[in-house]
């Protein structure tokens, strides 16, 4: 009997039971059981995905001890994840959301627990199972042999816990280092195969929140084979600087060839080669000729609810309880992440380089 809980039923928590309940649908668990501290909360989203009232808790400990668990989806605070996580890694595995802990002391904590019991850790970097992400792996793997990554270029832009007046936000939130740029970084170690050496930040605050609204960093990765002191360089944007309804996420990746433009959200691939001709012109007209890129391929990927990030994420979770096998993004991944978020922002406080080992 495979039971799955997902504890935390919040802005992000709902959307885990959503898709587990579908899972559960399509046979990949057998009983589903939600938790959340708040009782209202509980019901709404207990009462929306038609989950048992047997199956639901307001208080972990008591659904510790009266459920089984094979695995437990954690979407609460960050701040309160290595408490709960270590909790349920008594019991069964776990994915837990990102980022895995506000620190990397935190994170270790976490995967020594994990291997004391033999468990599975996942990290949620949904991310990783977008299809624009894995999409752009493999465009790039094909062309790995002839055309390098030279520039990536992260922005993520986006409205913040509640709202900037310094008054309203939400004291369970770390900054915007932890909250956005933690996704984009994930995706570029995951693409590189490999983390930042060094980083330099800047970061922006407001009064009455302890926290980054904004950070910009630059990571430095080593050069590809053969070229190791010619680096990769990653410049990242996170900010909650944006009103309500402004979201962006965009990756752009400049190689020796193109410059492929990813969308986050809308699930687009841009790609872009380089000039048609590079002659010296007589006219602005032939002059913008020659600027025109030879081809611009926009490469169309299936979307649906097949596609959905959040399912492909939850669905390998299930499968990874079964089969054992290390998830896409584990402890590990997740924790490298955390290293480079917590090395920018030491970056963006001291005004210095900060190395990442
Ligand atoms: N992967 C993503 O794209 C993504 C997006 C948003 C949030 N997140 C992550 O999800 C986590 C939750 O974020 P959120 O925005 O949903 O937060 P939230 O504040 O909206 O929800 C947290 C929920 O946890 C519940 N909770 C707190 N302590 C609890 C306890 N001890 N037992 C049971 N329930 C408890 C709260 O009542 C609340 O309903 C964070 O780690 C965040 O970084 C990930």
């Amino acid at each position: 009997m495979k039971t799955i809980a997902i504890i935390g039923l919040g802005k992000w928590g709902k959307n885990h039971v959503r898709n587990v309940v579908r899972l559960h649908s399509e046979k990949f668990c057998d009983k589903v059981v939600i938790c959340d501290a708040d009782k209202d909360r509980l019901k709404k989203i207990g009462d929306l995905n038609n989950i048992p009232k047997e199956n639901r808790y307001d208080n972990l400990d008591v659904m510790l001890e009266k459920e089984n668990l094979s695995g437990a989806i954690l979407a609460i605070p960050t701040k309160i994840h290595k408490e709960i996580a270590i909790k349920l890694l008594e019991q069964c595995d776990i994915l837990c959301e990102k980022p895995l802990a506000p620190t990397v002391e935190e994170c270790n904590e976490i995967s020594k627990k994990a291997k004391e019991h033999n468990r599975i850790i996942q990290v949620g970097h949904l991310e990783r199972y977008n299809p624009v992400v894995v999409t752009l792996k493999s465009l790039l793997e094909e062309a790995k042999t002839e055309d390098k990554i030279m520039h990536l270029t992260g922005r993520r832009v986006g409205p913040g816990p509640k709202k900037l007046d310094g008054k309203n936000l939400d004291s369970n939130y770390l900054g915007c280092g932890h909250d956005f740029m933690v996704h984009d970084i994930d995706v570029v170690n995951g693409l590189l195969g490999k983390i930042p050496k060094r980083v330099t930040a800047t970061a922006c605050y407001i009064d009455g929140f302890p926290y980054e609204v904004e950070l910009f960093a630059i990571f430095e990765y080593e050069g590809f084979k053969g070229q190791e002191t010619n680096p990769i360089l990653f410049d990242c944007r996170a900010t909650w600087r944006a009103y309500p309804n402004l979201k962006r996420r965009k990756l752009i990746v400049q190689t020796t060839k193109d410059v492929v433009t990813l969308d986050f959200i809308l699930q687009s691939i841009i790609s872009e080669k380089g000039l048609a001709q590079h002659s010296l012109s007589n006219s602005f007209s032939e002059y913008l000729g020659a600027y025109r890129a030879t081809e611009v391929t926009n490469h169309y990927l299936a979307t649906g609810k097949d596609q959905e990030p959040l399912y492909l994420e939850d669905k390998d979770f299930l499968s990874c309880i079964v089969s054992r096998k290390k998830p896409l993004v584990s402890d590990v991944e997740g924790t490298d992440a955390v290293r480079c978020i917590e090395a920018a922002i030491e970056a963006a406080k001291t005004g210095k380089a900060v190395e990442i080992k």
